[in-house]
């Protein structure tokens, strides 16, 4: 792997958004990927890899966790190791790992445990803030780094289940905020990219092989587009926003749910219950 190139870290890159925005990266910027998993998806992450190594860049994978403090602060070290100082020229926080649950009891999903609520919490929004800080003590970002954090649609909805999610979210969304105040002096830019459903592992996760089906149907039938989003097509925007051109960006919230939430009183106005068209 050659020194003296930049490199995107991405967590969770051995599948869903990780994966395509590994590839995308390194078609459009060349990068060398430093992609962190935890070895759930073999076949998805080699395929990545050799996607990457295709078009000419590295791929060094950590297998291991990335939600945690502590990971955050070993992995830093291996890519100092790995990359050197200032090499990081994107931070790509895509690993989910989320309980639905109530917030209360009743009927449907049982009311959230501590340990669901810790985890949802650690994985979806507090690691983002982890692995920032580990970066910066390592002096680990190029001048003009980008640190992007992911979220959907669900801070804008209520579906029922999803509650700590969407609180995850919420947290995650403030706390890029903060930090592109905090860090814009610096030249690094934080933002958060809210997309809305892809058929991926995490979304099978959270709403079963059913509830991935009726979400591609309600969306399909809401978004304006008439289909749901590619994996492919998030990728291609994360790799966009790592270039200069769009380096104006900071502390924003980028809407690329394809108007999947301004939509839905559209729909259900000319779709009133009893129709089937
Ligand atoms: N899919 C959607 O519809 C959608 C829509 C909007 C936003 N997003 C957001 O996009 C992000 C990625 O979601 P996705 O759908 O792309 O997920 P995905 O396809 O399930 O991929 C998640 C990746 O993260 C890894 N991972 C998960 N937890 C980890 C942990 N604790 N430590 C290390 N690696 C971990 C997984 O591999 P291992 O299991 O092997 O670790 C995998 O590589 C999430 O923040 C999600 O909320 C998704």
């Amino acid at each position: 792997m050659s020194e003296g190139r930049e490199w995107a870290v991405i967590l969770g890159a051995s599948a869903g958004t990780g994966a395509a925005a590994s590839v995308a990266l390194a078609r459009r910027h060349h990068l060398q990927i430093f992609g962190i998993h935890r070895g759930n998806h073999p076949d998805t992450a080699a395929r990545m890899q050799g996607e990457v190594e295709a078009l000419g860049s590295g791929c060094h994978l950590r297998v291991g966790e990335a939600g945690t403090y502590a990971s955050a602060r070993e992995g830093a070290e291996e890519i100092l190791r790995v990359a050197g100082p200032r090499s990081v020229r994107i931070l790509v926080h895509a690993i989910a790992n989320a309980s639905v649950a109530r917030l209360a009891s009743g009927p449907g999903p049982m009311p959230a445990h501590p340990k669901q609520v810790e985890k949802t919490f650690e994985a979806m929004a507090h690691s983002f803030l982890w692995w920032t800080q580990a970066l910066l003590e390592r002096d680990l970002l190029t001048p003009g780094a980008r640190l992007l954090a992911l979220s959907n649609p669900m801070t804008d909805q209520l579906l029922r289940g999803t509650a700590l999610v969407a609180a995850a979210k919420a947290a995650l969304e403030v706390c890029v905020r903060h930090l592109a105040l905090e860090l814009g002096p610096s030249g690094i830019r934080v933002n958060l990219l809210k997309f809305g459903a892809v058929r991926t592992n995490a979304l099978r996760a959270t709403v079963g092989d059913g509830g991935a089906d009726r979400i591609e149907e309600a969306v399909r039938a809401v978004i304006p587009a008439g289909r749901i989003l590619r994996i492919e097509e998030v990728g291609e925007l994360i790799a966009l926003l790592a270039g200069e051109e769009l380096a104006w960006f900071n502390g924003a919230t980028l809407d690329f749910t394809g108007g999947e939430t301004q939509s839905l009183w559209d729909y259900i106005v000319h779709h009133p219950p009893g129709t089937t068209e």
